[in-house]
């Protein structure tokens, strides 16, 4: 890679491609070629990135894939499965932001600012990015843990549309537009209206009624913290938020931990930011979260119905770090092995 690197960006119009084509060029990234695919109806456009325009092509399964040193994929379930060991086999480093191989022992699971040496085992090829809420929650929790040592996490999430994608933001869009008009609104992509709503429900139901993405949190955090036995559950909705998702955390510790510490620990921690006076109304949110690198914490506070108990709220940009940026630091890391 040393005259730069060959990148591919599979599903570049979507929410996350375009996002990490602006890190890519924020990143002042050494590239040496970029390729983009989408499906058929993008083929054709002309995407910039790094001063250059791309043109993107279309995803077919006899496309030449050699030559590309790192593809980033965030496309569909489907996408992933069939074009990750495809993209690996023709010599590529994957980075893909699906749920497909994240529980499989030979991919490792990477959040950069905790387990950034598991990204040099992909004996698949394949390296997977967490969920959009597991990334943030995992950041947070890493340095608690260390001081303390958790013993319980329940979390609920407030999640934002741009988690389901472009054609979720434009559905917020128009059903706010429809009902400012009066008129019923159009129903496409969630099983209900999302504007002036929230649904207790993100992807689909297990036997036990927990939904997929709550099995996700639960999995992803002790794949990537290394606590397989950690106690953690998770609760998991869908506001209508156009992008950034927040997060309620109730931890028990082990050992005492008291709020001053936490939040030093916090501020201490890379790619985490306190934000916490709420006398002055500092507190994370949604909109000033928007475009920003960090995740932030505030209302770090003693939960004094369990001995040693802490509530915190957190709010991440979920196409930055909990997708585009997470991925984008990974191929940093592998660019700087080499
Ligand atoms: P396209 O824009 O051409 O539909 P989002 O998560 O924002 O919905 O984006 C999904 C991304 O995955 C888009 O770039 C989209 O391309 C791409 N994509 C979706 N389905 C396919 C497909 N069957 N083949 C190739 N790319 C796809």
């Amino acid at each position: 890679m040393s005259s730069g690197v060959r990148i591919a960006v599979i599903g570049a119009t979507g929410a996350v491609g375009k996002e990490s084509l602006e890190i890519l060029e924020e990143r002042k990234f050494p590239l040496a070629h970029l390729r983009l695919f989408a499906s058929k109806r993008s083929a054709g456009q002309s995407m910039k990135c790094l001063g250059r325009s791309w043109k993107v092509e279309e995803l077919t399964p006899d496309a030449d894939f050699s030559g590309i040193d790192i593809a980033f994929i965030s496309a569909t379930d489907d996408i992933s499965r069939e074009y990750g060991p495809r993209l690996a086999a023709a010599g590529a480093t994957v980075i893909d932001d699906s749920s497909v191989f994240r529980m499989d022992p030979q991919v490792p699971l990477v959040v950069p600012e905790v387990n950034p040496e598991s990204a040099h085992q992909a004996q698949r090829g394949i390296i997977s990015i967490p969920n959009c809420t597991t990334t943030p929650l995992v950041m947070a929790l890493k340095p608690l843990h260390e001081a303390a040592t958790l013993r319980r996490v329940v979390v609920t999430t407030f999640q934002s549309v741009s988690g389901t994608g472009a054609a979720a933001m434009e559905e917020l869009m128009a059903q706010t537009r429809a009902l400012f008009l009066f008129k019923e609104p159009e129903v496409k992509v969630y099983p209900y209206q999302i504007a002036f709503n929230l649904l207790p429900q993100i992807g689909s139901f297990s036997e036990d009624g927990d939904c997929s993405e709550e099995i996700k949190i639960v999995n992803e955090s002790r794949k990537i913290l290394d606590l397989p036995q950690l106690r953690i559950t998770a609760t998991t909705v869908r506001v209508p938020v156009m992008r950034c998702h927040c997060e309620s955390v109730n931890i028990e510790t082990e050992k005492p931990l008291h709020p001053d510490h936490a939040r030093e620990l916090l501020s201490a921690a890379d790619g985490v930011a306190v934000q916490d006076e709420p006398s002055a109304g500092l507190y994370p949110m949604p909109l000033p979260s928007t475009g920003k690198d960090e995740v932030f914490v505030g209302r770090v506070r003693a939960d004094a119905s369990v001995p040693h108990g802490l509530n915190l709220w957190l709010s991440s940009d979920n196409l930055r770090k909990g997708a585009a940026l997470n991925a984008v630091q990974i191929a940093q890391i592998l660019v700087k092995a080499h």
